[in-house]
Formats: structure tokens, C-alpha cells, sequence
């Protein structure tokens, strides 16, 4: 795949028009479609319902299963669209690929989608093929072989689906009689299953980032991969909760952080999202301040194990586009040297990376539009601390819900609030963001805290 620098961009709606077609709504998509739009990109929006929120403020939008690889094909030969930017994991991959060898440009490309949907593919190939460290694992294709999976790795250990997200399908295992209802489990309940499974065993991390690493053309017109400060996030369940960058806010005078480690298992960790099950560890480090030197070699691990994996996924064909590489970060005991493992990527801009709405100069979602858009990115510069809390709806099939206590919220100074126009809720449902920006992350992540669950508290239903 040969990509030339972009020297032109067009004007929607008319001949010429530069269009971007989006597969998949949601928040993330609507933020890459008011980047494209802002560039007089002309943006085609696609998802299962309507109103979803990039169709909100897309030229055009289609309503189709994505599974759907005829549906997909009809839109893509109907809109000839000059990139196809996938938004979600949900689609049939392999219309992507036959439209690709017909000459369409998928983002980054259909391999890279394909491979980083199958957790058995992409372990070989993050483990065995680009060598970074990751937990210990064992594939299995039957009960008998996943009981012995198991046995190996040895106990807690993570049952998860070939084909799944959002944590369905996956489970933790304490011993040998539990691992019928774990095989059960990813059998009947992930998203695609895939016929195999992965276990993992547990990491006791202190925090998690995400990488969210972009490839890109540089001066020289070559691909180049440019790795934004990491993104630090806690989570108790599978799903995003809150998240700040940078990852550590070191202060380069006083020689550590500024802000001592809130991480896995901390008060405030619990504060933010509070775990269904018991914690399995608590960070050593939580309250504690890191010194200079673990941040930098932390940060240094981290490129290199992004930089190694989206290598790796692009290969030889290339492509462009920003990935959301989740990372666990240990750091040593005392004063030791920190230690990186990887779990997985995404090839599209990550949940929680949209911190870098109001942390950075482009945000994830800008220097995806100017990655897949053949466009330079010469500088990516973090503006200020700040951190993100999302809001959920707690109520389910309820249209049209207003938003009190915006009033209050954006009194805050630094706070901002996106709210993303889903025209219905179902129980915890991600209805918006609180964003806020401060000096330290410990006051950012006060902060996004407040407002957000202000904000939670008075949905009117
Ligand atoms: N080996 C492991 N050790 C410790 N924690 C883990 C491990 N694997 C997963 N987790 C925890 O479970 C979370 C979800 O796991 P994973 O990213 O594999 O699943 P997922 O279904 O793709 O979730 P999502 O779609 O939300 O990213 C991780 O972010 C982490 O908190
Ligand atoms: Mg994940």
C-alpha cells in the first residue's frame, strides 16, 4: 500500500469532496467527524440505530447492522469514500477485506482490524512475533484443554474469548472446579466467541495506561509512529470509568511526582468506581511518589511496547491511524525498576483517551483524522494535567433525558462537560464525560469526580 502525503483537502458536498466514511456513531466517532468536519472533510456516519451521536453532526448517515458485509459493501460502492474508518470492533471484517483488495483504504488496514479482534492472534503476535512482555497465557479449544490451560497458568487466572470485548464472556477462575462454568461462560456469552479461548494469568498491576500511539506520515512522506504521553486509568470492572494524563504528573524540579500514586485498589480509585467483587490486590505504591527516574524508564517501556505492536500490526502493507494500546504498569518494590506487560490494542482511538480532549493540542480523535488523512503531525504537545469521569445513566429504555446541574458543574474552573446525545439510556449507559484540567492529578481526578457524579445525580428521566 503506497500512501502520498495529502497536499489538498475539498469541499463537502460537491465535486472533489475528501470523504470519510465512519463505521460506528458513537462518542468517539462523533468527535472524529466534528475533527473531519472542522477540515471540510465530507463525513458519512453508520450505525445499527439513528440519531446515534456522530450522525448528529455528519453530513449523511446510514442505519445498518455492520455485521451486515452486503449492507457495508452497497454503502461503500455507493459512497466510494476516500478513507473507511472503523469505530467499533462490531463489524464484518471480512467485507472490510474484499473492500480493501478492491482498492478502498480501511484504516489502518483490514489485517490490523482482523488481528486485533482475535485475542489468540494477537497474543502470538504481541508475545511471540514483536517479543513484549505480556501476562503468562495458554490457549485451549475444549473443557479438557482449558482445564489443563489453567493448571499451567495456574490460579487466579482470566478465561477470555478469542472474539470478544467489553469483558463479556470473560472470568476470573480461582481453582480447578470452577472452570466449567468459565468455559460456559465465553461459549455462550462473548460477542463472537471464535471456537478458542486465552488464559491469562492475573497481573498485579499498580496502575493501567493506554498508549495511544499514532502512526502517521512524516517529513520524509515514510510512515512513523508518534507516541503521545500515556493515559493512566483504574477500573474495577471492564468497563472505562475515569482517566487523567499524563499517566504520572513528574515535577522535574522536586525529582518525582507531583501527585503521590492513586492506583489500583487506592481510596480514591474506590471512591471513583467502586469494584462489584472483591479486589484481588491493592497497589503497594498507592500514596506513595515515584521518582524521576521510574517515570522516565516507565514511559520508556511503554513507547517501545506500543511502538513494537503497531509495527508488528501494520507489517509490511503499512497503514495510518492512532491506536489505543492497553498497557499494565508494575512498579518495582522500593525504588525498583518498573516493569511493562501488554494486554491489548485497539486500531481507533480509545475510550479512555478522551482525556485528551482538554489535555492535549490534538486530541486522539484530531490526530487520528490527520493520520488516516495522509496529513502531517509534527508536534503533539500536552497542555495541561487533567483527567475524565464518565457519566452514566442509571435507568434503562428512557428517551430524551435532560441534564441538570450543568449550571453547577461548569462553575468549576477547568471543568468541562460533553454530553453525548443518545437519544435513549439502558442502565449504565455512557451518557457523557466530566473533564476537568488542574496542576496535579490528584486534583484533576477530584475534580472530574465532582462534576461528573453532580452531573449523574441529576438526569432527569
Ligand atoms: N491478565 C490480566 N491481569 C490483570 N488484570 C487483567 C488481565 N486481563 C484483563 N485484566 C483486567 O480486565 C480489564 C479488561 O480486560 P481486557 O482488556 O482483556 O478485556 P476487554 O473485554 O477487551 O475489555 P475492554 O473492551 O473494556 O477493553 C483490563 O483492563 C484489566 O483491568
Ligand atoms: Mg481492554
Amino acid at each position: 500500500m503506497t500512501i502520498k502525503p495529502r497536499e489538498y483537502l475539498g469541499t463537502p458536498l460537491f465535486e472533489g469532496a475528501v470523504k470519510l466514511l465512519l463505521l460506528g456513531s458513537g462518542e468517539l466517532g462523533k468527535e472524529i467527524a466534528i475533527e473531519a468536519t472542522r477540515m471540510g472533510v465530507e463525513v458519512i456516519a453508520v450505525d445499527r440505530y439513528e440519531n446515534a451521536p456522530a450522525m448528529q453532526v455528519a453530513h449523511k448517515s446510514y442505519t445498518v447492522n455492520m455485521l451486515d458485509g452486503a449492507a457495508l459493501k452497497a454503502i461503500v460502492h455507493r459512497e466510494k469514500p476516500d478513507v473507511i474508518v472503523p469505530e467499533i470492533e462490531a463489524i464484518n471484517t471480512d467485507a472490510l477485506v474484499e473492500l480493501e483488495e478492491e482498492g478502498f483504504f480501511v484504516i489502518p488496514n483490514a489485517k490490523a482490524v482482523k488481528a486485533t479482534m482475535d485475542r489468540v492472534l494477537l497474543r502470538k503476535l504481541a508475545a511471540e512475533e514483536a517479543g513484549v512482555p505480556t501476562s503468562r497465557y495458554e490457549f485451549a479449544e475444549n473443557l479438557d484443554e482449558l482445564k489443563d490451560a489453567c493448571e499451567k497458568v495456574g490460579y487466579p487466572c482470566i478465561v477470555k474469548a478469542q472474539m470478544s470485548s467489553g469483558g463479556l464472556g470473560s472470568s476470573l477462575v480461582f481453582s480447578l472446579n470452577e472452570v466449567p462454568k468459565a468455559f460456559e461462560e465465553a461459549r455462550t456469552k462473548a460477542r463472537g466467541f471464535g471456537g478458542r479461548m486465552i488464559v491469562e494469568g492475573v497481573i498485579e498491576f499498580d496502575l493501567e495506561v493506554t498508549e495511544l500511539a499514532v502512526a502517521h506520515l512524516g517529513d520524509d512522506g515514510k510512515m512513523k509512529i508518534s507516541f503521545p504521553k500515556p493515559v493512566g486509568h483504574v477500573r474495577s470492572g471492564s468497563h472505562y470509568h475515569v482517566s487523567w494524563q499524563p499517566f504520572l504528573d513528574l515535577d522535574e524540579q522536586a525529582g518525582m511526582t507531583k501527585s503521590p500514586v492513586e492506583g489500583y485498589g487506592s481510596q480514591r480509585h474506590l471512591a471513583e468506581d467502586p469494584p462489584r467483587g472483591k479486589l484481588l490486590w491493592s497497589s503497594k505504591w498507592n500514596g506513595k511518589y515515584v521518582p524521576k527516574e521510574v517515570v522516565e524508564e516507565a514511559e520508556r517501556k511503554i513507547y517501545d511496547v506500543a511502538g513494537k505492536v503497531v509495527s508488528r500490526l501494520l507489517g509490511d502493507r503499512g497503514g495510518l491511524g492512532l491506536f489505543g494500546c492497553e498497557i499494565f504498569v508494575k512498579l518495582g518494590e522500593d525504588n525498583g525498576k518498573p516493569e511493562v506487560y501488554f494486554n491489548e490494542i485497539s486500531p481507533r482511538p480509545h475510550d479512555t483517551g478522551m482525556v485528551t480532549m482538554i489535555t492535549q493540542d490534538l486530541s486522539e480523535m484530531a490526530l487520528h483524522v490527520r493520520a488516516v488523512l495522509g496529513l502531517p503531525i509534527p508536534e503533539i504537545r500536552l497542555r495541561s494535567i487533567g483527567a475524565a469521569h464518565v457519566i452514566l445513566s442509571h435507568k434503562d429504555g428512557k428517551w430524551a433525558p435532560r441534564y441538570g446541574g450543568v449550571w453547577e458543574a461548569l462553575s468549576m474552573p477547568g471543568v468541562h462537560v460533553r454530553l453525548f446525545g443518545k437519544p435513549v439510556t439502558y442502565f449504565e449507559r455512557r451518557m457523557g464525560l466530566a473533564l476537568a484540567t488542574a496542576s496535579s492529578i490528584t486534583e484533576a481526578r477530584e475534580k472530574a469526580l465532582k462534576a461528573a457524579h453532580l452531573l449523574e445525580s441529576k438526569i432527569q428521566y
